[in-house]
């Protein structure tokens, strides 16, 4: 498959070379030039979304409502410790307004060019324009391959794992549902993650209300792709699901398989703002985390491609006073 992009991509270069060679003068050639230059565009981005080579375990952290703190700062220092090679950020970033302090927190713990694909939240709103600034110039960094609106709604590859970023309820200009539906469309990649921000309130343990809808859980979950979010400030994760809206649970098992048709919902949302106690429960929940059991804060682990398995993955939630509090084990069955 991959040597359909080369060839593609080889035949595109030497049509470039030839139209360079011979500038067109005519509105007809200036219409193929820049439409082959184009073509070349989207090839080049195709083959590099798809051209992983690299069978090493990743370890990925993901977080969200992060604040400005002492507890914001332990967490990113846990970030770097634990070995992570990139950082999923699922909305409310400082949460004071400031991004260049948010930006300069990150440079200095995690170090300048430390991959991080963030989403925006309801607090980030006030300061967008800024935020999206440093949220581009994060995903233009050459260890990920990224497409879309930064911060708004983006597709990410990063060494064969699909990000789809995106924020429903948010904003309202997009079409939440049909952007994850295109982009897992015809995709071969075998990790999937959907990050965004707010959720339904059975999937969180707060007080939060019915935000997103239930179409963007669903559309992830067609796909076999792991969910995570924000807002609430707490940790939760589901046991696999084969039906969100309905919590129909497809098995009790802490090792699942994601397929299309199930998947697992994390709520990763202590990530330096204080945890909230548990004010709503659901059977669906394998493990929760919030201020009633004693959680301080913390990030969601997950290692792709474990003991030298392509499919496996490993998730961890650790917690900076207390440790790991939860963990599950991933294979990775969408593509089937
Ligand atoms: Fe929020």
């Amino acid at each position: 498959m991959y040597g359909k992009f080369i060839i593609l991509g080889s035949i595109l270069v030497t049509l470039t070379a030839q139209a360079t060679e011979e500038i067109p003068t005519t509105k007809r050639s200036k219409i193929f030039f820049s439409k082959l230059l184009e073509d070349l565009k989207q090839v080049q981005h195709k083959y590099k979304e798809n051209s992983h080579t690299d069978t090493k375990p990743i370890k990925i952290a993901i977080l969200g409502d992060q604040g400005f703190n002492e507890r914001t700062r332990k967490i990113l220092e846990m970030v770097k410790k634990e070995g992570s090679e990139l950082l999923i950020i699922n909305g409310d970033f400082d949460c004071t307004d400031s991004p260049k302090k948010w930006k300069d927190i990150h440079a200095k713990i995690l170090g300048k060019d430390f991959p991080i694909i963030p989403v925006a939240g309801n607090h980030d709103i006030k300061k967008w324009d800024e935020y999206k600034k440093v949220i581009k110039e994060w995903e233009s960094n050459p260890k990920l391959s990224c497409s879309g609106e930064a911060g708004e709604q983006t597709i990410c590859s990063y060494k064969g794992i699909k990000i789809v970023s995106t924020t429903p309820h948010l904003f309202k200009k997009y079409n939440h549902t049909k952007y994850i539906h295109e982009a897992f469309k015809s995709d071969n990649t075998n990790w999937k993650i959907c990050s965004w921000h707010e959720n339904m309130t059975d999937m969180q343990t707060g007080k939060k209300g019915n935000a997103t809808g239930w179409g963007v859980y669903q559309e992830c979950l067609n796909n076999g792709a792991l969910i995570t979010t924000g807002h609430e400030h707490a940790y939760a994760r589901t046991y696999l699901l084969s039906n969100i809206k309905d919590k129909t649970i497809a098995n009790y098992n802490s090792i699942m398989s994601l397929e299309r048709g199930q998947t697992v919902v994390a709520l990763s949302g202590v990530g330096g703002k204080t945890a909230r106690p548990q004010l709503h429960d659901g059977y669906w929940w394998a493990n929760r985390q919030n201020r009633d059991t004693g959680l301080v804060g913390g990030a969601l682990f997950c290692t792709f491609r474990v003991d030298n398995e392509p499919d496996k993955a490993e998730c961890y939630f650790k917690d900076i006073e207390q440790g790991i509090l939860d963990n599950f084990i991933l294979w990775n069955n969408s593509n089937l």
